[in-house]
Protein backbone atom coordinates (compact mmCIF):
# COMPACT_ATOMS: atom_id res chain seq x y z
CA UNK A 1 0.00 0.00 0.00
CA UNK A 2 2.90 2.28 1.12
CA UNK A 3 4.38 2.20 -2.66
CA UNK A 4 0.92 3.12 -4.23
CA UNK A 5 0.12 5.69 -1.52
CA UNK A 6 3.53 7.47 -2.72
CA UNK A 7 2.81 7.09 -6.29
CA UNK A 8 -0.83 8.93 -5.81
CA UNK A 9 0.93 11.87 -3.67
CA UNK A 10 3.34 11.99 -6.71
CA UNK A 11 1.37 12.28 -9.44
CA UNK A 12 -0.17 15.07 -7.47
CA UNK A 13 2.47 17.72 -6.89
CA UNK A 14 3.77 16.68 -10.58
CA UNK A 15 0.76 17.74 -11.93
CA UNK A 16 1.02 20.97 -10.25
CA UNK A 17 4.71 21.09 -10.73
CA UNK A 18 4.98 19.79 -14.70
CA UNK A 19 2.24 22.21 -15.67
CA UNK A 20 4.16 25.68 -13.94
CA UNK A 21 8.18 25.97 -15.84
CA UNK A 22 6.66 25.18 -19.19
CA UNK A 23 5.32 29.12 -19.02
CA UNK A 24 9.18 29.65 -18.60
CA UNK A 25 11.97 31.11 -21.19
CA UNK A 26 14.01 28.27 -22.34
CA UNK A 27 16.51 30.24 -24.36
CA UNK A 28 18.05 31.05 -20.72
CA UNK A 29 20.27 28.23 -20.49
CA UNK A 30 21.30 27.76 -24.27
CA UNK A 31 25.13 27.61 -24.77
CA UNK A 32 26.71 28.92 -27.87
CA UNK A 33 30.02 27.78 -29.19
CA UNK A 34 33.48 30.11 -29.03
CA UNK A 35 32.45 31.25 -25.34
CA UNK A 36 30.05 33.38 -26.34
CA UNK A 37 27.59 34.12 -23.63
CA UNK A 38 24.18 36.71 -23.60
CA UNK A 39 23.42 37.80 -20.01
CA UNK A 40 19.14 38.96 -22.02
CA UNK A 41 16.86 36.44 -23.87
CA UNK A 42 13.92 36.12 -25.34
CA UNK A 43 11.81 33.24 -26.88
CA UNK A 44 10.11 34.46 -29.89
CA UNK A 45 6.67 33.19 -30.70
CA UNK A 46 6.66 32.11 -34.05
CA UNK A 47 8.83 29.56 -36.23
CA UNK A 48 10.87 28.46 -33.33
CA UNK A 49 13.43 31.26 -32.68
CA UNK A 50 15.32 33.32 -30.14
CA UNK A 51 17.08 36.58 -29.77
CA UNK A 52 19.96 37.10 -27.40
CA UNK A 53 22.15 39.35 -26.48
CA UNK A 54 24.57 41.88 -24.28
CA UNK A 55 23.21 45.44 -24.58
CA UNK A 56 26.40 48.21 -23.38
CA UNK A 57 25.12 51.63 -22.52
CA UNK A 58 28.18 53.42 -22.63
CA UNK A 59 28.32 53.29 -26.57
CA UNK A 60 24.63 52.29 -27.58
CA UNK A 61 26.34 48.84 -29.28
CA UNK A 62 24.21 45.59 -28.56
CA UNK A 63 26.09 42.01 -29.51
CA UNK A 64 23.34 39.98 -30.37
CA UNK A 65 22.46 36.27 -31.81
CA UNK A 66 19.76 35.83 -33.57
CA UNK A 67 18.91 31.95 -33.49
CA UNK A 68 16.61 29.50 -35.26
CA UNK A 69 16.39 26.24 -33.97
CA UNK A 70 15.66 23.10 -36.15
CA UNK A 71 16.95 25.03 -38.93
CA UNK A 72 17.27 23.53 -42.61
CA UNK A 73 20.32 24.41 -45.02
CA UNK A 74 17.98 25.02 -47.58
CA UNK A 75 16.21 27.61 -46.00
CA UNK A 76 17.57 31.68 -45.70
CA UNK A 77 16.99 32.93 -42.23
CA UNK A 78 16.20 36.53 -40.76
CA UNK A 79 16.01 38.86 -38.01
CA UNK A 80 15.19 42.79 -38.57
CA UNK A 81 14.56 46.04 -36.57
CA UNK A 82 12.40 48.00 -38.38
CA UNK A 83 12.28 51.41 -37.07
CA UNK A 84 8.86 52.41 -38.65
CA UNK A 85 6.61 49.74 -38.13
CA UNK A 86 5.33 46.64 -37.22
CA UNK A 87 5.89 45.37 -40.74
CA UNK A 88 8.51 43.82 -43.29
CA UNK A 89 8.65 47.07 -45.79
CA UNK A 90 11.08 49.18 -43.85
CA UNK A 91 12.81 46.87 -41.75
CA UNK A 92 16.91 46.79 -41.67
CA UNK A 93 17.75 43.33 -42.19
CA UNK A 94 20.39 40.39 -41.02
CA UNK A 95 20.36 37.52 -43.40
CA UNK A 96 22.15 34.45 -43.67
CA UNK A 97 22.17 31.27 -45.48
CA UNK A 98 24.48 28.19 -46.85
CA UNK A 99 25.70 28.96 -50.11
CA UNK A 100 26.23 26.39 -52.53
CA UNK A 101 29.91 26.07 -52.07
CA UNK A 102 29.02 25.20 -48.37
CA UNK A 103 30.15 28.57 -46.19
CA UNK A 104 27.77 30.56 -44.15
CA UNK A 105 26.59 33.97 -45.52
CA UNK A 106 26.00 36.05 -43.87
CA UNK A 107 24.83 40.22 -44.65
CA UNK A 108 22.34 43.01 -44.26
CA UNK A 109 20.04 44.34 -46.43
CA UNK A 110 17.31 46.76 -46.16
CA UNK A 111 13.64 45.37 -47.31
CA UNK A 112 11.21 47.22 -49.16
CA UNK A 113 8.09 45.86 -50.15
CA UNK A 114 9.22 43.58 -52.49
CA UNK A 115 12.81 42.97 -51.35
CA UNK A 116 15.40 41.77 -53.75
CA UNK A 117 17.80 40.91 -50.87
CA UNK A 118 20.96 42.13 -52.25
CA UNK A 119 23.52 42.83 -49.40
CA UNK A 120 23.58 47.03 -48.87
CA UNK A 121 24.02 49.31 -45.86
CA UNK A 122 21.63 49.70 -43.44
CA UNK A 123 20.11 52.95 -41.46
CA UNK A 124 22.38 52.31 -38.76
CA UNK A 125 26.05 50.56 -38.56
CA UNK A 126 27.13 47.01 -37.93
CA UNK A 127 30.18 46.70 -37.02
CA UNK A 128 30.25 42.49 -37.54
CA UNK A 129 28.02 40.43 -38.55
CA UNK A 130 28.85 36.59 -38.92
CA UNK A 131 26.25 32.89 -39.16
CA UNK A 132 26.94 29.13 -37.92
CA UNK A 133 25.29 26.28 -38.72
CA UNK A 134 25.55 24.22 -35.05
CA UNK A 135 26.23 20.74 -34.58
CA UNK A 136 22.54 20.28 -33.23
CA UNK A 137 20.88 21.46 -36.27
CA UNK A 138 20.82 25.49 -35.02
CA UNK A 139 21.18 28.56 -37.33
CA UNK A 140 22.83 31.29 -35.64
CA UNK A 141 23.21 34.91 -36.94
CA UNK A 142 25.76 36.83 -34.61
CA UNK A 143 26.21 40.65 -35.03
CA UNK A 144 26.62 43.52 -33.29
CA UNK A 145 24.38 46.89 -33.56
CA UNK A 146 25.88 50.61 -33.56
CA UNK A 147 22.02 51.27 -32.16
CA UNK A 148 20.76 54.76 -31.33
CA UNK A 149 18.53 56.76 -28.45
CA UNK A 150 15.54 55.81 -30.56
CA UNK A 151 16.84 52.15 -31.54
CA UNK A 152 16.66 51.21 -27.90
CA UNK A 153 13.24 50.20 -28.18
CA UNK A 154 11.55 49.22 -31.74
CA UNK A 155 10.26 47.17 -33.85
CA UNK A 156 11.21 43.52 -34.64
CA UNK A 157 10.63 41.03 -37.24
CA UNK A 158 12.18 37.66 -37.84
CA UNK A 159 11.88 35.55 -41.24
CA UNK A 160 12.62 31.85 -42.74
CA UNK A 161 12.41 31.07 -46.43
CA UNK A 162 13.63 28.51 -49.11
CA UNK A 163 16.53 29.05 -50.70
CA UNK A 164 16.01 28.73 -54.45
CA UNK A 165 18.75 28.53 -57.16
CA UNK A 166 21.43 29.82 -54.94
CA UNK A 167 19.47 32.30 -53.67
CA UNK A 168 16.92 33.35 -51.46
CA UNK A 169 13.41 33.01 -52.77
CA UNK A 170 10.03 34.20 -51.06
CA UNK A 171 8.93 33.08 -47.81
CA UNK A 172 5.60 31.92 -47.29
CA UNK A 173 2.97 34.67 -46.05
CA UNK A 174 1.00 32.51 -43.90
CA UNK A 175 0.63 31.06 -41.27
CA UNK A 176 3.71 32.01 -38.34
CA UNK A 177 5.37 33.42 -41.41
CA UNK A 178 2.81 35.96 -41.61
CA UNK A 179 2.98 36.76 -37.70
CA UNK A 180 6.38 36.47 -36.96
CA UNK A 181 6.64 40.82 -35.37
CA UNK A 182 7.10 42.39 -32.47
CA UNK A 183 9.04 45.08 -30.16
CA UNK A 184 12.38 44.32 -28.40
CA UNK A 185 13.74 46.46 -25.59
CA UNK A 186 17.15 46.09 -25.68
CA UNK A 187 17.62 48.02 -22.45
CA UNK A 188 14.95 46.54 -20.13
CA UNK A 189 14.78 43.33 -22.09
CA UNK A 190 11.11 42.43 -22.56
CA UNK A 191 9.89 41.77 -25.87
CA UNK A 192 6.18 42.32 -26.77
CA UNK A 193 4.16 40.73 -29.38
CA UNK A 194 1.52 41.38 -31.73
CA UNK A 195 1.38 37.85 -32.93
CA UNK A 196 2.61 35.92 -30.19
CA UNK A 197 2.82 35.78 -25.82
CA UNK A 198 2.59 39.13 -24.05
CA UNK A 199 2.90 39.07 -20.33
CA UNK A 200 -1.25 39.81 -20.39
CA UNK A 201 -1.76 36.36 -22.15
CA UNK A 202 0.89 34.77 -19.97
CA UNK A 203 -0.82 35.55 -17.18
CA UNK A 204 -4.19 34.49 -18.65
CA UNK A 205 -2.18 30.95 -19.52
CA UNK A 206 -1.58 30.70 -15.94
CA UNK A 207 -5.13 31.23 -14.84
CA UNK A 208 -6.52 28.78 -17.27
CA UNK A 209 -3.60 25.90 -15.96
CA UNK A 210 -3.88 26.65 -12.50
CA UNK A 211 -8.05 26.43 -12.66
CA UNK A 212 -7.61 23.45 -14.90
CA UNK A 213 -5.66 21.85 -12.72
CA UNK A 214 -7.32 22.51 -9.74
CA UNK A 215 -11.00 21.73 -10.72
CA UNK A 216 -9.94 20.13 -13.66
CA UNK A 217 -7.77 17.08 -12.13
CA UNK A 218 -7.29 17.56 -8.47
CA UNK A 219 -10.18 17.87 -6.85
CA UNK A 220 -12.07 14.62 -9.78
CA UNK A 221 -9.09 12.51 -8.74
CA UNK A 222 -9.48 13.25 -5.22
CA UNK A 223 -13.46 12.11 -5.70
CA UNK A 224 -12.40 9.40 -7.46
CA UNK A 225 -9.99 8.52 -4.36
CA UNK A 226 -12.71 8.53 -2.22
CA UNK A 227 -15.40 6.92 -3.88
CA UNK A 228 -13.33 3.64 -5.14
CA UNK A 229 -10.55 3.21 -3.07
CA UNK A 230 -12.56 3.52 0.30
CA UNK A 231 -13.85 -0.26 -1.05
CA UNK A 232 -10.40 -1.93 -1.04
CA UNK A 233 -10.35 -3.16 2.61
CA UNK A 234 -6.38 -3.14 1.74
CA UNK A 235 -6.19 0.33 1.37
CA UNK A 236 -7.22 1.07 4.72
CA UNK A 237 -7.21 4.66 5.90
CA UNK A 238 -4.39 5.69 2.89
CA UNK A 239 -7.52 6.49 0.44
CA UNK A 240 -8.98 9.30 3.48
CA UNK A 241 -5.32 10.75 3.45
CA UNK A 242 -5.19 10.88 -0.69
CA UNK A 243 -8.93 12.36 -0.67
CA UNK A 244 -7.41 15.30 2.11
CA UNK A 245 -4.22 15.59 -0.22
CA UNK A 246 -5.82 16.20 -3.15
CA UNK A 247 -8.49 18.08 -2.06
CA UNK A 248 -6.57 20.68 -0.26
CA UNK A 249 -3.79 21.02 -2.75
CA UNK A 250 -6.72 21.39 -5.19
CA UNK A 251 -8.39 23.78 -3.41
CA UNK A 252 -5.47 25.69 -2.83
CA UNK A 253 -4.04 25.82 -6.67
CA UNK A 254 -8.11 26.75 -7.37
CA UNK A 255 -7.52 29.85 -4.85
CA UNK A 256 -4.78 30.61 -6.69
CA UNK A 257 -5.93 30.51 -9.86
CA UNK A 258 -9.40 32.06 -8.64
CA UNK A 259 -6.76 35.08 -7.63
CA UNK A 260 -5.13 35.57 -11.09
CA UNK A 261 -8.78 35.78 -12.51
CA UNK A 262 -9.81 38.57 -10.33
CA UNK A 263 -6.31 40.04 -11.45
CA UNK A 264 -6.94 39.71 -14.50
CA UNK A 265 -9.96 41.67 -14.41
CA UNK A 266 -9.07 44.02 -12.19
CA UNK A 267 -6.78 44.97 -15.11
CA UNK A 268 -8.99 45.48 -17.98
CA UNK A 269 -11.01 48.37 -17.09
CA UNK A 270 -14.30 48.76 -18.81
CA UNK A 271 -14.06 44.84 -20.23
CA UNK A 272 -15.43 42.45 -18.58
CA UNK A 273 -16.99 38.74 -19.33
CA UNK A 274 -19.64 38.45 -17.70
CA UNK A 275 -20.83 34.67 -18.08
CA UNK A 276 -16.99 33.91 -17.60
CA UNK A 277 -16.47 35.37 -14.35
CA UNK A 278 -19.86 34.79 -12.69
CA UNK A 279 -19.67 31.20 -13.59
CA UNK A 280 -15.89 31.30 -12.23
CA UNK A 281 -17.26 32.49 -8.67
CA UNK A 282 -20.13 30.59 -8.43
CA UNK A 283 -17.93 27.50 -8.88
CA UNK A 284 -15.40 29.04 -6.14
CA UNK A 285 -18.49 29.67 -3.57
CA UNK A 286 -19.27 25.70 -4.53
CA UNK A 287 -15.98 24.84 -3.85
CA UNK A 288 -15.33 26.75 -0.61
CA UNK A 289 -18.50 25.55 0.86
CA UNK A 290 -17.55 22.25 -0.05
CA UNK A 291 -14.13 22.20 1.79
CA UNK A 292 -15.77 24.06 4.61
CA UNK A 293 -18.85 21.86 5.15
CA UNK A 294 -16.78 18.49 4.74
CA UNK A 295 -14.18 19.73 6.93
CA UNK A 296 -16.13 20.61 10.07
CA UNK A 297 -18.27 17.69 9.64
CA UNK A 298 -14.93 15.33 9.66
CA UNK A 299 -14.19 17.48 13.31
CA UNK A 300 -17.46 16.83 14.11
CA UNK A 301 -17.40 13.46 13.99
CA UNK A 302 -14.39 13.19 15.39
CA UNK A 303 -15.15 14.62 18.39
C1 LIG B 1 12.84 37.22 -51.16
C2 LIG B 1 12.58 38.23 -50.40
C3 LIG B 1 11.21 38.51 -49.81
C4 LIG B 1 10.01 38.61 -50.46
C5 LIG B 1 9.75 38.47 -51.96
C6 LIG B 1 9.01 38.89 -49.46
C7 LIG B 1 7.66 39.07 -49.71
C8 LIG B 1 6.70 39.30 -48.75
C9 LIG B 1 5.31 39.51 -49.02
C10 LIG B 1 4.67 39.53 -50.39
C11 LIG B 1 4.70 39.69 -47.82
C12 LIG B 1 3.23 39.96 -47.58
C13 LIG B 1 3.06 41.46 -47.52
C14 LIG B 1 1.64 41.88 -47.36
O1 LIG B 1 0.79 41.00 -47.17
O2 LIG B 1 1.41 43.08 -47.44
C15 LIG B 1 5.69 39.59 -46.80
C16 LIG B 1 5.44 39.69 -45.44
C17 LIG B 1 6.41 39.62 -44.44
N1 LIG B 1 7.76 39.48 -44.62
FE1 LIG B 1 8.68 39.27 -46.42
N2 LIG B 1 9.62 38.95 -48.22
C18 LIG B 1 10.95 38.74 -48.40
C19 LIG B 1 11.93 38.75 -47.43
C20 LIG B 1 11.71 38.94 -46.08
C21 LIG B 1 12.74 38.97 -45.09
C22 LIG B 1 14.24 38.86 -45.35
C23 LIG B 1 12.15 39.17 -43.91
C24 LIG B 1 12.94 39.28 -42.63
C25 LIG B 1 12.59 39.73 -41.51
C26 LIG B 1 10.70 39.23 -44.13
C27 LIG B 1 9.72 39.38 -43.15
C28 LIG B 1 8.37 39.48 -43.40
C29 LIG B 1 7.37 39.59 -42.36
C30 LIG B 1 7.61 39.59 -40.86
C31 LIG B 1 6.14 39.68 -43.02
C32 LIG B 1 4.75 39.83 -42.36
C33 LIG B 1 4.48 41.26 -42.03
C34 LIG B 1 4.15 42.09 -43.24
O3 LIG B 1 3.25 41.70 -44.01
O4 LIG B 1 4.80 43.12 -43.43
N3 LIG B 1 10.48 39.09 -45.48
N4 LIG B 1 6.90 39.36 -47.38
C1 LIG C 1 17.37 24.19 -19.62
O1 LIG C 1 17.57 23.64 -18.35
C2 LIG C 1 16.52 22.81 -17.90
C3 LIG C 1 16.84 22.32 -16.51
O2 LIG C 1 17.58 23.24 -15.79
C4 LIG C 1 16.33 21.64 -18.87
O3 LIG C 1 15.23 20.88 -18.47
C5 LIG C 1 16.09 22.18 -20.26
O4 LIG C 1 16.02 21.11 -21.19
C6 LIG C 1 17.20 23.12 -20.68
N1 LIG C 1 16.88 23.68 -21.97
C7 LIG C 1 17.78 23.79 -22.95
C8 LIG C 1 17.34 24.45 -24.21
O5 LIG C 1 18.94 23.40 -22.82
C1 LIG D 1 37.25 29.87 -24.19
O1 LIG D 1 37.76 30.35 -22.98
C2 LIG D 1 38.81 29.54 -22.43
C3 LIG D 1 39.20 30.10 -21.07
O2 LIG D 1 38.59 31.29 -20.80
C4 LIG D 1 39.98 29.52 -23.40
O3 LIG D 1 41.00 28.69 -22.89
C5 LIG D 1 39.53 28.99 -24.76
O4 LIG D 1 40.57 29.05 -25.69
C6 LIG D 1 38.35 29.79 -25.28
N1 LIG D 1 37.82 29.16 -26.47
C7 LIG D 1 37.54 29.85 -27.59
C8 LIG D 1 37.02 29.05 -28.73
O5 LIG D 1 37.66 31.06 -27.68
C1 LIG E 1 31.22 49.19 -26.50
O1 LIG E 1 31.39 48.98 -25.11
C2 LIG E 1 31.66 47.63 -24.75
C3 LIG E 1 31.69 47.50 -23.24
O2 LIG E 1 31.85 48.71 -22.62
C4 LIG E 1 32.93 47.14 -25.41
O3 LIG E 1 33.20 45.80 -25.05
C5 LIG E 1 32.80 47.27 -26.91
O4 LIG E 1 34.02 46.91 -27.54
C6 LIG E 1 32.41 48.68 -27.31
N1 LIG E 1 32.10 48.66 -28.74
C7 LIG E 1 32.43 49.63 -29.59
C8 LIG E 1 32.04 49.45 -31.03
O5 LIG E 1 33.01 50.63 -29.21
C1 LIG F 1 31.77 30.45 -51.12
O1 LIG F 1 31.22 31.54 -51.84
C2 LIG F 1 31.24 32.80 -51.15
C3 LIG F 1 30.49 33.81 -51.98
O2 LIG F 1 30.86 33.76 -53.32
C4 LIG F 1 32.67 33.18 -50.85
O3 LIG F 1 32.69 34.42 -50.14
C5 LIG F 1 33.33 32.10 -50.01
O4 LIG F 1 34.67 32.40 -49.78
C6 LIG F 1 33.19 30.75 -50.70
N1 LIG F 1 33.66 29.73 -49.75
C7 LIG F 1 34.39 28.69 -50.14
C8 LIG F 1 34.74 27.72 -49.08
O5 LIG F 1 34.72 28.54 -51.29
C1 LIG G 1 13.18 50.79 -18.94
O1 LIG G 1 12.57 50.80 -17.65
C2 LIG G 1 12.75 52.02 -16.95
C3 LIG G 1 12.20 51.87 -15.56
O2 LIG G 1 11.10 51.01 -15.53
C4 LIG G 1 12.06 53.15 -17.72
O3 LIG G 1 12.23 54.38 -17.04
C5 LIG G 1 12.68 53.24 -19.10
O4 LIG G 1 11.99 54.21 -19.87
C6 LIG G 1 12.62 51.91 -19.82
N1 LIG G 1 13.38 52.00 -21.04
C7 LIG G 1 12.87 51.73 -22.22
C8 LIG G 1 13.75 51.84 -23.38
O5 LIG G 1 11.70 51.37 -22.32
Amino acid sequence: MDKSLTTLLFSCTLLISLCVPSLAQTCGNYTFSGNRSYSTCNDLPQLSCSLHWNYHPSNLTADIAFRKSGASTSNWISWALNPSRQAMAGSQALVAYQHPNGSILAYTTQLNKNPNMQPGKLSFDVPSIAAEFSSNGDMIIFATLQLTDSLRLTNQVWQEGPMNGGNPGEHPTNGQNGKSMGTVDFINGSVTTTGGTTSKQRKRNVHGVLNAVSWGILMPVGIIIARYLKVFKSAGPAWFYLHVMCQTSGYAVGIAGWATGIKLGSESPGISYDTHRNLGMIIFALGTLQVFTSTSLFFFLLA
